[in-house]
Order: structure tokens, then C-alpha cells, then sequence
């Protein structure tokens, strides 16, 4: 993993492997350190975007040899765009463009500009934040089983990525952005590096064990149940769906007590932690079912995020919850059509066993609600298939009842560039998880499959003002484009910091 420094004084002046500067879409003469650079290079880059071979597009990388005019071997431009449309979030993707860039071209030691902090008039903290976790989170790969004996070449990393600035007045803001970006780039990648390990290796109680090494590591109180203290507490819907697995499940409750003298100053993040979803007796069909590795992105979103609270300190109480199973076909697995009770003492009619993410994330609300008080609750979810028919894998679907929650959590994701977007809970979709025979039903049918999933959520947080993230669509990525890597991709870790940050200061 390539680390990110900062350094005072000049980019021309830089012996590196490289130095990356970077232009506007349509600027014609380039200026700032751009400017120095082609100077140096008598004009190099000025001519290249005469000649139309540089034009500043965002995504467009260019590689120039310096041929001994500059200390640094060679000169990586990068377009940054137009400057109308510019913001951090082109920060953020350029530096992951930039950084796989560099690591094909085999460059370990690189330089920089502060993209955007000069010119591009961003403010200089939150603009090296965005550098260094675009570098750290575009350059992540998840290699960890590949060896050489597949015919993998062992390919150079990028080791080091230095923000070279030339007015001392930038130089604490760009320390603490980078600072900042770079922890939560790491707990990001535990996160990644969670999702992407095969269920074989990433269950409940990997996941507990993993939480523990956080607990300890950063502070956190911890909490881990069994399947004995879930039938005390009379945990039917976590049991129904544990109890086809040979991996017994766990509940973990992270604690950060960042405000002591007000324990209603808190917050409950809930993530769904199916270690694998084989539908259950419900099975999945055989194709794409590997994908179902990741149907605990939303847990290890939280146990990251937890991670990340833990470090910072916020001055606000958050319990981290992760409900982990497997959900799998067996002689001990539930039917559909059973009725089971879950904690909040509703009865369920399960009519399909592969709705099991709803019915874990209720008893682990209803957990936390009893026996922490919590007050806000936000769960993180890979809960539907609707949802990437509504929004792709682009967008995370966001839902609840409390809208100044929700408004918050859009606000969030917004500063973090991990997209998201309402949809409603009209009260008119409710009747669509009616049970004749229970209390209600965990499916709704076809029609609006992401809303209904919510609102059976939604059964089971009277009392406590609720968001609802449903990730099934952009906790994995099947290519790579500017932060984003192949795999997993750490949504939504960084927006739930945010969120939690946000909160800690109103
Ligand atoms: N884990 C799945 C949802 C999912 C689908 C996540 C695709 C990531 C990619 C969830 O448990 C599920 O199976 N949902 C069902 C619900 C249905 C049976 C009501 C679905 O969406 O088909
Ligand atoms: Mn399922
Ligand atoms: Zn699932």
C-alpha cells in the first residue's frame, strides 16, 4: 500500500521516479506549478496541448519524458476537467486513476501537486484528504491468494506518493487532510479485505475475531453474543435464519463512548453481516451465487467504521452492531411458511427463506434499542436485487422515517463522493407485506422489492429515528474507476464516519 507524505518546497526541484502536475480541460497556458513544470521543459506541455495531444480531460493521463530538464525522470499530466464541473470528487477519482497509472508504468517513488488546492480553489485540508484516499483506495488490489506460480508477473507497487507545496502556510492543512484520508482509506481496505475473503475463511466468528483485534487496537468496548444469549433474549428471526449453518452466529456490539456525561447522545449503526446467502431452502440459482460472499458488506462497513470512530474520538456515543450468520439449506434450516417470533415479540411469516437479511437486522435493532437505549438508528444493508434494477451499481438507495436522519446521511455522502439517494416509504406499500397468518410477512413481492424490504425493516424501530442503507448494488464493483477497485469497494464506511463525525458537532 503506497503511503502518502507531504513536503515543502518545489515540484521542478523533485528527484523522483515521477512527478504528476496536472491542467483544466481547454486551458490553453498552463500555470501554477503546471506552469513552472513546462518551463523546464521548454515548453513541452504548452505544446502538447496546442497540438490537441493534452487537452485537460478529466481522466486523461499523459507521460512525458523529462530528458534530464528535471531532477524527476518523468512528468505525469493529468486532466482534471472542466473547471465548472470540478470538485473533490474528481480529486478523489483522479488519484486513484493516477495511482494505478503509475504502478502500471512500474513508478515507486512519485510526487505531486495538490490537485485542486491551488487553482482549483478547494479548501486545502479536505483536497489532501481526497488525495490520499483516492491514491491508497484506487491502488488497492485484492491479491492475497494470488502467486506467482498462476503466471503473475510480481508487479511494482507505488510505495510512495509525496504532495510537494511550495507556500509554508498550506503545509498543516495538508498534513491533517492526509492524515485524516489516510486512516480512513485503511479502515476502508479492512473493510475490502473483508468482503473480498471467501466465506470459507470470513464467518460469524471471523468476523467477532476481527472485531476483537479493532476493540483492542483503537479502544472499543466490546460485546459478543451466541446463539445461547440470543434464545434468552428470545431472538426467533436471527435464530430462524442461523439454524441451518454448522457456523454458529454471533452478535457483535462495538462501543465507543465519545460523549459519557449524555448516554442519549448516541447513534446505532446496524450492518448486515450474512457471511454467505445461499438463499437458504430458497436456494439461489447457481450463477453469480459466489457474489453472495459479500452479503456481509454491510457489517464490515460498521466494524470499519468502528474502527475509524474509535481513532477519531467524536464527542458522541455509537454502537456498532453487526448480526453475523450464514444462510444455508439444510436439515436444521427454516421452511418457508414457518412462523417464528422475533425479539420485539412480532410474529413473522417467513414465506421466503432468502428475504434473511430483514430478519436478522430486526432482532439485531431490537438488541440494541433494549439494551443500549439507542436512539438513532442507521443499518447498512446488501437487503435487495431491486434495488440495482433501480439504481444500478452507482447509487446506494437510501430510506426511513426520520428525514432529518436521512437528510443528514445524504449530506454525508455527498462530502465522501459515495453516492446515494432517497427513495419513499409511502404508508400505501405497507399492505404489500401483509401476513394472513402472522403479523407480517418478509416479502412483498415484485413491485418496489428495495421499499418493502425497508419497511419491514421499519417494523421494528418504533421509538428510535431510522435510516436505512440498502448497498446491494455498489458494495461491489466489477471494474476498477477512480477510487473504486474490482471487488469490494468499502461502501458505505466512509460516508457512516462522516455521518457520525456530522452529528457528533451539532
Ligand atoms: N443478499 C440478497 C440481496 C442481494 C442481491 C445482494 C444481489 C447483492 C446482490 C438478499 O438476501 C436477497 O436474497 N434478497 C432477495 C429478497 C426476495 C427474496 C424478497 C432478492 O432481492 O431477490
Ligand atoms: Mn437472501
Ligand atoms: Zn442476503
Amino acid at each position: 500500500m503506497p503511503t502518502v507524505n507531504v513536503a515543502s518546497g518545489d515540484i521542478t526541484a523533485i528527484a523522483a521516479d515521477a512527478i504528476v502536475v496536472n491542467l483544466f480541460e481547454v486551458v490553453t497556458s498552463p500555470a501554477g506549478g503546471t506552469g513552472a513544470v513546462d518551463r523546464a521543459l521548454d515548453g513541452a506541455i504548452s505544446s502538447l496541448i496546442a497540438d490537441g495531444d493534452i487537452k485537460g480531460k478529466s481522466g486523461e493521463i499523459t507521460l512525458i519524458h523529462a530528458f534530464g530538464k528535471l531532477p524527476a525522470k518523468r512528468v505525469i499530466v493529468a486532466g482534471l476537467g472542466k473547471q465548472s464541473s470540478f470538485g473533490l470528487d474528481e480529486v478523489r477519482s483522479l488519484s486513484g486513476n493516477v495511482a494505478r497509472y503509475l504502478r502500471r508504468h512500474g513508478i515507486r517513488r512519485a510526487a505531486t501537486l495538490a490537485h485542486g488546492a491551488g487553482i482549483g480553489g478547494l479548501d486545502t485540508e479536505a483536497a489532501a484528504q481526497a488525495i490520499a484516499e483516492g491514491t491508497m483506495l484506487g491502488h488497492y488490489a485484492f491479491r492475497k491468494y494470488r502467486s506467482s506460480a498462476n503466471g503473475d508477473q510480481p508487479e511494482k507497487e507505488l510505495d510512495e506518493l509525496t504532495i510537494v507545496e511550495h507556500d509554508p502556510a498550506k503545509l498543516d492543512a495538508l498534513r491533517s487532510g492526509v492524515a485524516t484520508g489516510a486512516l480512513l482509506a485503511d479502515c476502508a481496505i479492512l473493510v475490502r479485505d473483508m468482503v473480498n475473503e471467501p466465506a470459507n475463511v470470513m464467518n460469524p466468528a471471523k468476523m467477532a475475531e476481527i472485531a476483537a483485534n479493532v476493540a483492542r487496537e483503537v479502544g472499543l468496548d466490546i460485546t459478543v453474543l451466541g446463539r445461547e444469549e440470543m434464545m434468552t433474549h428470545g431472538m426467533g428471526a436471527l435464530l430462524a435464519v442461523a439454524q441451518g449453518s454448522a457456523n454458529e452466529p454471533r452478535l457483535i456490539v462495538l462501543e465507543h463512548h465519545g460523549d459519557p456525561s449524555d448516554p442519549s447522545n448516541n447513534i446505532a449503526i446496524v450492518g448486515k453481516g450474512v457471511t454467505f446467502d445461499t438463499g437458504g431452502v430458497s436456494l439461489k440459482q447457481a450463477a453469480g451465487m459466489w457474489e453472495m460472499k459479500s452479503d456481509m458488506g454491510g457489517g464490515a462497513s460498521v466494524i470499519g467504521a468502528m474502527r475509524a470512530i474509535g481513532r477519531l474520538k467524536p464527542k458522541i456515543n455509537v454502537f456498532g452492531v453487526i448480526p453475523a450468520v450464514e444462510n444455508m439449506p439444510s436439515g436444521t434450516a427454516q421452511r418457508p411458511g414457518d412462523i417464528v417470533r422475533a425479539m420485539s415479540g412480532k410474529t413473522i411469516e417467513v414465506d421466503n427463506t432468502d428475504a434473511e437479511g430483514r430478519l436478522i437486522l430486526a432482532d439485531a435493532i431490537s438488541y440494541i434499542k433494549q439494551a443500549k437505549k439507542a436512539n438513532r438508528v442507521v443499518d447498512i444493508a446488501t437487503l435487495t436485487g431491486a434495488i440495482i434494477v433501480a439504481l444500478g451499481h452507482v447509487t446506494t438507495g437510501v430510506m426511513g422515517r426520520s428525514q432529518p436522519l436521512i437528510d443528514a446521511v445524504l449530506a454525508a455522502s455527498k462530502a465522501t463522493g459515495e453516492k446515494m439517494w432517497q427513495l419513499p416509504l409511502h404508508d400505501e406499500y405497507k399492505e404489500q407485506n401483509r401476513s394472513d397468518w402472522a403479523d407480517v410477512k418478509n416479502t412483498g413481492g415484485r413491485p418496489a422489492g428495495s421499499i418493502t424490504a425497508a419497511l419491514f425493516i421499519g417494523e421494528f424501530t418504533d421509538g428510535v429515528e431510522w435510516a436505512h442503507l440498502d448497498i446491494a448494488g455498489t458494495a461491489m464493483s466489477e471494474k476498477e474507476r477512480g477510487w473504486i477497485a474490482k471487488g469490494a469497494t468499502g461502501v458505505p464506511m466512509r460516508t457512516l464516519v462522516r455521518l457520525v463525525r456530522d452529528l457528533s458537532k451539532s
